[in-house]
């Protein structure tokens, strides 16, 4: 097989076999292509579908997201992690209507400038929506078409990147290109999710199987090659959940905005504090009566860390206006904010439906 038949088996494939009734794929709409696939940025389609959903049913396009509070988009966020995204997605909706007069723009090149629009996904919306033949290579496409070359180059080395990268321009269809790039596309990610696995590719469905340098090595499982590794760390997080009920069936948590930038930056969260002896001496110094109790820690994954959170309740009487030295406010509404999603699950389970205090 030649190069341009590399395109038409991916294309044909994707027309029999591929993924065909996602929401996503039944429009060109830029802003609906583009929602989608910031959102599938780490995340899995069936998790996808339900918030896609739910955002598109609270900002149907991308003025309504623009001119929306940041509060309201990081609650609609709520549990699908990796919050930077939302932020950049707000403030790519406010770049979109302030300085392209409310239209995407229709090339890859231009997509890539704005906010939280790397190069493959401003090839993906552009392929998808313009049918531009411009390619995409995310984590499956890389390992798709590093299996399908052979391509042995160490990618952690930027040179090699951008030979990949250029590989990639020069294997994507040439001909029927509006109906071509699209399906070509979709094709490429449907084979790295269903097909090309990484610990176990399923290489006799696969279109391209005859052609694949790797599988004729016998050695597909050797690609991609990366030497450089993340390093994963692990802390501990000591969590303060100050609870009060100033009137009967209201219970009111304490919560602060934390700051742009680290792990969960931006989203509303109960004080944190890196050590148990630094929360017991924040305890210790609340004013009038209090109540604590130690929770069971729950253990939460994050891409680089691997956090261990350790929940303390305190029960304040309602005197209590704000405890000293610790920056944020009492929420009634609490469940409406933008609350990391292991926070949030253990709130809900500790309060549940039933006001604090109350059995
Ligand atoms: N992952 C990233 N983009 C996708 C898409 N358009 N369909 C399915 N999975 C995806």
């Amino acid at each position: 097989m030649t190069l341009p038949s590399i395109a038409t088996a991916v294309v044909q494939w994707q027309a029999s076999h591929g993924r065909n009734h996602l929401p996503w794929q039944q429009t060109r709409d830029p802003y609906r292509v583009w929602l989608s696939e910031i959102m599938l940025q780490q995340t899995q389609v069936s998790t996808v579908l339900g918030y896609y959903q739910r955002f598109l049913d609270a900002f149907p396009d991308v003025a309504s997201l623009a001119a929306a509070p940041q509060d309201a988009v990081l609650a609609l966020w709520s549990g699908l992690g990796y919050y930077s995204r939302a932020r950049n997605l707000h403030q790519c909706a406010q770049t979109v209507m302030e300085q392209w007069g409310g239209a995407f723009p229709q090339t890859a090149e231009e997509l890539a400038t704005l906010p939280g629009i790397g190069r493959s996904t401003a090839g993906a919306i552009s392929s998808f929506c313009f049918s531009e033949r411009v390619p995409i290579l995310d984590a499956n496409v890389r390992r798709v078409l590093t299996r399908v070359l052979a391509f042995d180059a160490d990618l952690a080395q930027s040179r090699n990147e951008k030979q990949l990268w250029e590989f990639a321009q020069q294997l994507c269809p040439t001909q029927n290109l509006q109906e071509a790039m699209p399906r070509y596309t979709q094709g490429l990610m449907d084979l790295g999710a269903t097909v090309c696995l990484p610990r176990k590719p399923e290489c006799g469905r696969c279109p391209v199987a005859a052609l694949c340098k790797s599988r004729e090595q016998g050695d597909v499982l050797a690609y991609p090659v990366k030497t450089g590794k993340i390093k994963r760390t692990a802390e501990s997080w000591w969590l303060m959940a100050l609870i009060r009920a100033p009137e009967p069936g209201a219970t009111e948590v304490f919560l602060h905005k934390r700051p742009h930038g680290g792990i969960w930056g931006g989203l509303h969260c109960l004080p944190v504090f890196q050590d148990e002896a630094s929360i017991q001496a924040a305890i210790g110094q609340l004013p009038g009566r209090w109540e604590c109790r130690v929770h069971p820690s729950i253990a939460h994954v994050l891409t680089h860390k691997d956090l261990l959170l350790h929940p303390i309740s305190v029960a304040v009487s309602d005197q209590v206006t704000g405890p000293p030295n610790l920056q944020g406010a009492w929420c009634r509404q609490w469940r409406e904010l933008g609350l990391p999603a292991p926070v949030r699950k253990w709130l809900d389970a500790l309060l549940g439906a039933q006001p604090f205090g109350e059995n």
